[in-house]
């Protein structure tokens, strides 16, 4: 957990006046207290679902709690039933980054009611939020995002990619080695403490913690789960007796016995040799025609242990999107590869970032000393002009400053975007595995 309490972050005033002047009070809301279940009821609402039972209130009153989450609620002052028009969340929680972690603001439940949208509400909540992170000193704000065009107004890039992967089971075959991990099923409610100690172990770059609720919907006994029956659970051991893996999964029928989907719900891996152990227990399992799972590592080396490649189909997408709001700190809180660390002292660039919020607008020299860098801002003319949104996509190494350039979102010289690239490229690709 990090030392800062969000809810601790005073409400931003600039958000609140902007607010005010259109008849909307905005203002933060105690999850232990009465206002609390019509804040859920409207973010239940805002993405689309039924109307939250009290024990589904209850559930996220305790995930508020755990976090511990900032909520805002915007009231609209002329209908006093108390009922917010629009609504986000905000914790702060440690970001795995290469060679430690970095604070990360995540953002959630962002949602505007039907009856008050495009009038700036999100607007005024997105930059209230942006304004307290960088106010608190957190370097990076997140979120996992409904639609990929709503955020990039607001600094944010696409930095952690998944893949939803769909094998066909019965092609696949298995050309790999045996894998050591046994496998076994535990009852749902063991598999919760399965995936806990498993994550920690298993958080790549980009990866953050989940909560218990969470790790509850993964096994199917949380309240917001439906037929959570259905749900079963297997755990990897090594040969110590040690959990190193788990996966929870449902079995569908789809019109022929004989040829179910098993869709995993959830795969945590803590070894190479448990993501193996588990893969093979889905796709070689009795019955199944086609094993499917979302939110996997773009690099998963599945298709590696499949006899045919071609029975794995994975379909890449955007998943956590990054803000960053300190260029200095944020740079300075990961490491780095390639020419820099073997250099006494390697300037990798000097970039002009752009940022339309200000937080970071400026040009800035990056130096890598021993895979350590440190960031001043600085007069000299630019090796690579970015605006933030990019930067921030960038900045796990998850999409090479090149591809950006060829996409004309970045402009510099070959050699200063390859020499940058060398530096941020990690040695896996970034990974989350769950939408918070
Ligand atoms: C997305 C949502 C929060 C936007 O709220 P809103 O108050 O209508 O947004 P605003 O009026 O503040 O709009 C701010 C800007 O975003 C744009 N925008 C708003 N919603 C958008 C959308 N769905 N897609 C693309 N652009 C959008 C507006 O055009 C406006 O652009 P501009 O300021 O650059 O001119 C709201 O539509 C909603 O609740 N959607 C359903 C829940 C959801 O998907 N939430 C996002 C969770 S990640």
């Amino acid at each position: 957990m990090s030392s800062i309490d969000a809810r601790q972050v005073p409400v931003d005033t600039t958000s609140a006046e902007r607010l005010a002047a259109k008849g909307l009070g905005y203002r933060s809301v105690d999850a232990q207290g009465d206002a609390f279940g019509d804040y859920y009821r409207a973010v239940s609402r805002g993405f689309l679902g039924p109307e939250p039972e009290d024990k589904e209130i209850a559930a996220a009153r305790d995930k508020k709690i755990e976090r511990p989450e900032r909520l805002i609620g915007v009231y609209d002052e002329a209908e006093p039933d108390g009922f917010p028009v629009g609504t986000v969340g905000s914790w702060v929680t440690p970001m795995t980054v290469p060679g430690g972690t970095v604070d990360l603001w995540a953002i959630s439940d962002v949602t505007v009611a039907g009856t008050h949208r495009r009038r700036g509400i999100a607007r005024a909540m997105l930059e209230g939020e942006l304004r307290s992170a960088a106010a608190a000193g957190v370097p990076i704000a997140g979120l996992t995002v409904t639609e990929g065009t709503i955020y990039g107004r607001y600094g944010f890039g696409p930095a952690v990619q998944t893949a939803e992967v769909t094998v066909d089971a019965v092609r696949a075959g298995w050309r790999s080695y045996e894998p050591s991990a046994a496998v076994r099923y535990v009852p749902r409610e063991a598999l919760v403490e399965a995936f806990a100690e498993v994550a920690e172990a298993s958080h790549r770059d980009g990866g953050t913690p989940a909560w218990t609720g969470r790790r509850q919907q993964f096994a199917g006994v949380h309240p917001s789960v439906t037929s959570g029956e259905k749900v079963r659970g297997v755990v990897a051991r090594d040969a110590d007796g040690n959990a190193v893996g788990a996966m929870s999964f449902r079995l569908v029928e789809e019109g022929d016995y004989t040829k179910h989907e098993l869709k995993i719900v959830h795969l945590e891996a803590a070894t190479a040799d448990a993501y193996a152990a588990l893969w093979r227990f889905a796709i070689s399992h009795d019955l199944v025609a086609k094993v499917t799972a979302e939110l996997q590592p773009v690099d998963g080396a599945l298709p590696w242990l499949v006899a045919d490649p071609k029975a794995v189909a994975q379909k890449a997408g955007d998943h956590v999107w990054l803000r960053i709001l300190d260029v200095p700190r944020a740079l300075e809180a990961r490491t780095y590869a390639g020419e820099g660390a073997s250099h006494a002292m390697n300037a990798a660039g000097v970039l002009r970032v752009h940022d339309p919020l200000g937080f970071t607008d400026g040009t800035w020299r990056v130096e890598i000393e021993a895979g350590t860098a440190r960031v001043f801002p600085s007069e000299m003319d630019p090796d690579v002009e970015i605006g933030i949104a990019e930067l921030s996509a960038a900045y796990l190494g998850g999409v090479p400053l090149r591809t950006l350039a060829d996409a004309g979102r970045v402009s510099g010289s070959d050699s200063a975007l390859e020499r940058i690239d060398a530096a941020l490229r990690p040695a896996r690709a970034p990974h989350h595995g769950f939408i918070f």
